[in-house]
C-alpha cells in the first residue's frame, strides 16, 4: 500500500496545483523538487500577494500621509499580525522583520553580544548548527573575549544531552543558548524547550534558529519559552529575503539596535541620537515590503491548507524514502535521531554526492548535495559531504520511489 493513501483526505493535487513552477520541465523531464530546506517553493497565492503590492499599493511605509503609503502599512503590518499569531507571540511588536535566518541571528549575537559578553563568559551552541548559527556567536565572542562551546552530536545525530546539561547548568559562566530547532542536514527535532527550561533556570538568554522548523512545526514562542526564535520566509513558502527575529518584549527592549540608518530612530542631532520604539528600532532603513506581505500570504496560505496534514503528509514520504533508500546497497543514512521532520542526507560508498546530484538532475530530480553549511557536522561524521532530500507539502510518494528508483540506477552507473 503507498502511503498517501494513508491519509485520503489530503489532497495532493488541489495543493500540487497551487505551486506554478511545478509545471516546469528540467531536461526535459517533470520538476521533482527535493530541495525544499534549501528554499521551498512558492503557491501562486504568495506570488500574486508580491506583485499587487507593486502593481497597486507600492509605496514606502510609515512614512507617508498619502493613501498608497497608508495601504501599503496596513499590508505590511497585517502580514506581522499573522506572523505574530501563527509563532504565538504576546505582541506584534516582538515580531522584528529581517532580510533571513541570517540576519537574524547576527542582530541577536551583535545585541546579546553588547549587552550581556564580557571575558570569560561563555556562549553554548551545537555541534549540528549551520554556520550562521556559529560564525556569528564566533564574531562575537571574538569582539568580547568570551569562549564558544558545543554541544556533542551522538551517532544518531542528536545532541548528547548529558554534556548539554553540564554545559549549561554547571557552568556559571553560560550566558547564552543558541541552538537548532531542526537541524537542516540531519532533519532531527531537536529538544529546544528541554534544554531552554534548563538554561532559563540558570538566567542563560536562549536563542533558537528555527530556520528548518518554521514550515514543518508547531512553533509557539511563549510555549517554547524562548528569549529570541529566528526565521527566514523562503523556507516556508515565502519570499526570500524576507526574515524574523521574534524577541520577548523585555529583552529586546534592553538590546542595543543593529543596524542604524533611518526609521530605527526617535530624534537625530549631530550629537547623539535616540530609538524608535520596538519594533522599529531594530528595522533601519525601508524594509523588503513586498516579501513582507508575501510572507504574510504564505503564512495564512499554510494555515488555510492544515499544517498539521502537511506534518504528517511529509512524515510519511520521510518513512517511505528512508525505507527505500536503505535497500540501496552501501547507502548510509547520517541522521538517524527519532524525531525528525521530512529531510534525509545521506552518504554512499564510492559514490561522490556531487556525481550522484548531477545524474539526479538529469533525470529532473533536485537535491542539495555538499556540506549543507555544516562543516563542523560534516567532521563529526567523517564525510566531505552528503546528498539531502528534503520534502515539502507538495511532494508525493511517486516522486519518492522516482528518486530512490534513480539514486539506485545512478550508483550503478558511478561504481
Ligand atoms: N540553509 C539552507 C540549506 O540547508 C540553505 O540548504
Amino acid at each position: 500500500m503507498k502511503p498517501a493513501a494513508l491519509i485520503p483526505a489530503y489532497d495532493i493535487e488541489g495543493i500540487r496545483a497551487q505551486f506554478p513552477i511545478l509545471k516546469e520541465l528540467v531536461h526535459g523531464k517533470p520538476l521533482v523538487y527535493f530541495d525544499n530546506a534549501a528554499t521551498s517553493q512558492k503557491p501562486r497565492r504568495v506570488i500574486k500577494a508580491e506583485s499587487a503590492y507593486y502593481a497597486t499599493i507600492n509605496a514606502n511605509v510609515h512614512r507617508g500621509v498619502h493613501t498608497l503609503s497608508t495601504k501599503a502599512t496596513e499590508a505590511q503590518e497585517a502580514a506581522r499580525e499573522a506572523i505574530r499569531k501563527h509563532i504565538n507571540a504576546k505582541h506584534a511588536h516582538e515580531v522584528i522583520f529581517t532580510s533571513g535566518t541570517t540576519a537574524s541571528i547576527n542582530l541577536a549575537a551583535a545585541g546579546l553580544g553588547q549587552l550581556l559578553l564580557k571575558k570569560g563568559d561563555e556562549v553554548v551552541i551545537s555541534g549540528m548548527e549551520h554556520h550562521s548559527n556559529i560564525v556569528p556567536w564566533q564574531l562575537a565572542c571574538e569582539r568580547y573575549g568570551a569562549t564558544l562551546k558545543a554541544i556533542p552530536i551522538s551517532d544518531s545525530g542528536e545532541w548528547d544531552l548529558s554534556i548539554a546539561d553540564s554545559l549549561i547548568a554547571d557552568s556559571p559562566n553560560c550566558k547564552i543558548l543558541a541552538t537548532s530547532h531542526v537541524s537542516n542536514t540531519l532533519g532531527t527535532i531537536n529538544p529546544a524547550k528541554q534544554l531552554i527550561t534548563k538554561a532559563k533556570k540558570r538566567g542563560i538568554v536562549t536563542v533558537v534558529d528555527g530556520a528548518q522548523a518554521i514550515a514543518h512545526l508547531n512553533v509557539n514562542v511563549q510555549d517554547l519559552d524562548c528569549d529570541l526564535y529566528a526565521f527566514s520566509g523562503h523556507k516556508a513558502y515565502g519570499p526570500t529575503g524576507t526574515g524574523v527575529l521574534y524577541g520577548r518584549e523585555v529583552l529586546l527592549e534592553r538590546m542595543p539596535p543593529w543596524q542604524g540608518g533611518g526609521e530605527m530612530i526617535d530624534t537625530v542631532t549631530l550629537e547623539k541620537s535616540t530609538w524608535a520604539k520596538l519594533p522599529f528600532k531594530f528595522e533601519a532603513g525601508t524594509p523588503h515590503i513586498a516579501g513582507i506581505i508575501g510572507l504574510g500570504e504564505a503564512i495564512r496560505w499554510m494555515e488555510d491548507y492544515d499544517k498539521e496534514a502537511m506534518a504528517t503528509h511529509e512524515h510519511l514520504l520521510l518513512e517511505h524514502a528512508t525505507k527505500g533508500l536503505l535497500t540501496i546497497d552501501g547507502l548510509r543514512i547520517i541522521g538517524t535521531a527519532k524525531e525528525k521532520v521530512g529531510v534525509i542526507s545521506f552518504a554512499i560508498d564510492g559514490v561522490h554526492h556531487y556525481d550522484l546530484g548531477t545524474l539526479l538532475d538529469q533525470q529532473g530530480i533536485a537535491v542539495r548535495t555538499g556540506h549543507h553549511c555544516t562543516q563542523p557536522l560534516m567532521g563529526r561524521f567523517g564525510v566531505s559531504g552528503t546528498t539531502r532530500v528534503s520534502f515539502a507539502c507538495f511532494n508525493t510518494v511517486e516522486e519518492v520511489e522516482g528518486m530512490v528508483a534513480a539514486t539506485r540506477k545512478a550508483v550503478k552507473m558511478l561504481r
